[in-house]
């Protein structure tokens, strides 16, 4: 049986009956519904009622939603079923993705919905995914936007750990995105390897930015604003679903159900930076209650320890990014993003690079100098000179033209009766007579 989240805490008063542990330990199950990758990669209550996973996809192929041609359906996750689809009046792939209905089952969730959308749309950012647009089709919200070709990091943390240039590369680009949004105002929520992906042209690219908003807010209360603040201690599913995000991404914070901030998304970036550098995360549990135990309270394994390859630096960053106050963490992307780019160009090349430009300049300088005081010029080209008779021509046959090789070897001349090359250490001549009715002068 499902019960939309908006009437789940009135049904589980009911079914509870004042057996507080109980109805405490549902609600906290219900909050990881379909976000515990891990652990549950099929949502609690999909697993009950036979998994979204075993379904046909709801639109076959060619079928018509709007303008869009379906063409496959490419993915399906803890926010609903991806498609690749063929705008028809632009021509271009692009992905709808299909939100559960309730996201958008009353007005004021209709009015915020679109209002996030049009935050998440103006982040224009090479890596982050563009949302397109948002459509509806037979009561359904959905999302349209760039299709991505490539493969998530999550896939690509099948094969273990990457090589620490890799993963300061993707991790700069993801922190880079951040900045860009958090400089408008809009937070992920939801930074974890499979919103990551790894496009076949290059960069990264950020998905579902700001969707775990929507999602953790399926129940606004008529008075309630984008960045309404909830009491930590609301023991209510509403607030229990603000503690989103995957349970091993999110931050304390987003565990403890407070509001989040832009320093979020720095922690579960930290949590990602963490896990790949070292191929484990660094909190986990058997349940997901358990993992949020231990982000809550736990240290992380210093990273060396997993792999020695990571350098001391890039510890100290990971570490950093990981506190559990958010007030001693990085405070913005641009801060973690300076620290990555710091660590990408080692500070041995760094060294030898401003060394090598040193040098350089340094004798530029002292040659200028030396050319001007006179010091150094062009080589001494002053021959050593004497005087030696190498013809021996009578008056009546004077020599017009004579050149001397470049080695200083022979002499060319020309005179009455030709043309003649003479080695001048020898004497030896080769004469060449002039053509008939012709000669030199
Ligand atoms: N814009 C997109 N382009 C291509 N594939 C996408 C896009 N958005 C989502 N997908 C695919 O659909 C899958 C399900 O997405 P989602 O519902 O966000 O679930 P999750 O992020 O929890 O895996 C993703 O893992 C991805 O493979
Ligand atoms: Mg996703």
């Amino acid at each position: 049986m499902a019960i939309e989240p908006a009437r789940r805490p009135a049904f589980l008063e009911q079914a509870c009956a004042g057996d507080e542990g109980l109805r405490r330990e549902v609600e906290s199950l219900l909050a990881y519904e379909g976000r515990v990758e891990q652990f549950m990669p099929t949502p609690a209550l999909d697993m009950l009622s036979g998994g979204i996973a075993s379904e046909p996809a709801r639109f076959p192929e060619a079928q018509e939603v709007g303008p869009y041609r379906i063409v496959a359906l490419i993915g399906r996750g803890g926010m609903g079923e991806v498609y690749q689809a063929r705008d028809t009046r632009l021509d271009r792939d692009v992905a709808l993705k299909f939100l559960p209905a309730h996201y958008v089952d009353t007005p004021d969730a209709v009015v915020r919905f679109r209002r996030e959308a049009q935050a998440i749309s103006s982040l224009n950012h090479p890596n982050i995914c563009t949302l397109y647009d948002l459509g509806e089709h037979e009561g359904q919200p959905f999302l349209v936007m760039e299709r991505i070709e490539g493969e998530s990091l999550k896939q690509r943390l099948a094969g273990g750990a990457l090589a620490v240039g890799e993963a300061l590369s993707i991790t700069s680009q993801v922190c880079d995105a951040l900045e860009a949004a958090h400089t408008k105002g809009v937070v992920h929520r939801d930074i974890k390897p499979a919103n990551i992906f790894i496009t076949s042209r290059g960069p990264v690219k950020i998905l579902d930015f700001g969707l775990a908003k929507l999602r953790s807010e399926p129940q606004p209360a008529p008075e309630a604003t984008l960045d309404s603040a909830a009491s930590p201690h609301e023991s209510t599913i509403t607030t229990l679903g603000r503690a989103m995000g995957t349970a091993s991404y999110m931050s304390p914070e987003q565990a403890r159900g407070e509001d989040v901030d832009a320093r979020s998304d720095l922690f579960s970036l930290g949590v990602v930076l963490y896990h790949v550098t070292t191929g484990t995360r660094p909190f986990e549990g058997d349940t997901p209650a358990k993992t949020v135990e231990a982000i809550l309270a736990s240290k992380p394994v210093p990273p060396r320890l997993r792999n020695s390859a990571i350098p001391v630096k890039l510890e100290r960053i990971i570490l950093k990014a990981l506190e559990k106050d958010r007030a001693v963490r990085y405070q913005t992307a641009g801060e973690l993003r300076a620290d990555l780019e710091r660590l990408r160009m080692p500070a041995s090349w760094r060294g030898r690079w401003l060394l090598a430009v040193a040098v350089l300049l340094l004798s530029l300088g002292v040659t200028l100098a030396a050319m001007r005081l006179g010091w150094i010029g062009a080589p001494s080209t002053t021959p050593d000179l004497k005087v030696r008779q190498v013809t021996n021509n009578p008056p009546e046959d004077p020599i017009p033209r004579a050149s001397i090789s470049p080695d200083g070897a022979s002499l060319a001349y020309v005179d009455l009766t030709g043309l003649h090359v003479r080695r001048i250490d020898t004497g030896e001549t080769t004469s060449f007579p002039p053509p008939e009715n012709c000669c030199f002068r």
